[in-house]
């Protein structure tokens, strides 16, 4: 493939002898500019609808490090939102939805090809991005898996261990696999138009994939994750997908082929020689260093960082953390991973 984006690279195959570098959560509140822009803006969800601003915050980590790829800024939540599912955050604590498990159960929810109108400002900021992105930058959209966006809608809220999704699917499976079939519809309409609109690369989040077992996975994190991808490759002949299903542990053998995807993000619990032996003779690997070191910095991140691309370095690998950067972490110690990185 002839490109200068390093990233594109690694997707398609390549095996580079320093491997592309971006971080989850990259655009956050670990850095004072993410934090005054927020500030800015009102609130958490206002930015993400600021197309400006949401541009503004996404530059900013390029800026100040020089990442090999953008992600967009915005927030998995924003297609339940389109959908009618009225979010909203709450400071300190995380996402509140109302929920769809009502007497009416999904009734009041919007259809798939109704979420444009207000999704329309996210597509946007992918139009400014990719205009003031620098020529080596990639730029990444990205959205929810249907299982870990349906937790959140049944549930009202983030949870530990994912219990009112797993109660629907137990008590009325109906209800939870048409959820399911209308997030899986949505997303490939989300994402495509996301493409349209200058995404070069789509990464999906299935941050809960890891609480489904055995048949679970299968029909709830590997089915919808492969029909969304065939549907977009179809539409988008030679679009890069990557694949994020978090903690799903041994179920990560096999998965990126049989989703159809040309990366697979691993979480921190993946051993990266395990890794290299069973996952990367399938696909890209992206991760996987655990975001604490951000926090505690010093010669164990620069150790870790090191073991990781010499464990990956076979194959092709994007260097990321095996998780989203935390607020506590420093702005230093990410100078200091890509010094470990780059030289
Ligand atoms: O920089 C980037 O990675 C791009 C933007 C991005 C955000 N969220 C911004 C955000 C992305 C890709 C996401 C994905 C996302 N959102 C996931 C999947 C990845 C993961 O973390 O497992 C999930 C589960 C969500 C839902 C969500 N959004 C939660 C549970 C929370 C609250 C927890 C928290 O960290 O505060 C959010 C808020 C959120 N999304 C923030 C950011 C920068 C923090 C909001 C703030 O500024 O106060």
């Amino acid at each position: 493939m002839s490109t200068e984006k390093k990233l594109l690279r690694s997707l398609a195959g390549e095996t580079l002898p320093i491997p592309p570098v971006w971080m989850m959560r990259q655009a956050g509140r670990y850095l004072p500019e993410y934090r005054a822009t927020r500030a800015e803006a009102g609130d958490f969800l206002s930015l993400c609808y600021n197309s400006e601003l949401a541009a503004e915050v996404t530059l900013q980590p390029i800026r100040r490090y020089g990442f090999d790829a953008a992600i967009m800024f915005a927030d998995i939540l924003l297609v339940p939102d389109a959908l009618g599912a009225d979010v909203w955050f709450v400071t300190g604590e995380g996402p509140r939805l109302s929920t769809i498990t009502r007497p009416d159960g999904l009734a009041p929810l919007k259809g798939k090809d109704d979420i444009h109108d207000h999704l329309a400002p996210i597509y946007e900021t992918l139009r400014i991005l990719r205009r003031e992105l620098p020529s080596d930058t990639a730029l990444i959209g990205f959205a929810g898996a249907p299982w870990t966006v349906a937790t959140y809608m049944i549930a009202g809220r983030g949870t530990p261990d994912q219990g009112p999704a797993h109660k629907l699917k137990a008590e009325d499976r109906a209800t939870f696999e048409a959820l399911l079939d209308l997030l899986t519809e949505a997303t490939i309409e989300y994402l495509s138009k996301q493409v349209d609109a200058g995404a070069e690369v789509v990464k999906l989040f299935d941050s809960w994939a890891g609480s489904l077992n055995g048949e679970d996975f299968t029909k709830y994190a590997l089915a919808p994750a492969k029909r969304i991808i065939a549907e977009l490759k179809s539409r988008h002949p030679g679009l890069p997908v990557i694949a994020f299903p978090r903690q799903a542990g041994e179920a990560y053998i096999g998965f990126a082929k049989a989703v159809g995807a040309d990366g697979l993000a691993i979480d921190t619990n993946v051993d990266p020689a395990w890794a290299a032996e069973h996952l990367q003779p399938d696909s890209c690997i992206q991760g996987n260093l655990d975001p604490k070191h951000m926090v505690t910095g010093g010669q164990p991140l620069v150790d870790e960082t090191r073991a990781i691309i010499e464990a990956l370095k076979g194959g092709p690998h994007i260097f990321n953390l095996g998780h989203g950067i935390t607020p506590d972490a420093d702005p230093e110690n990410v100078h200091r991973m890509l010094e470990a990185i780059r030289s």
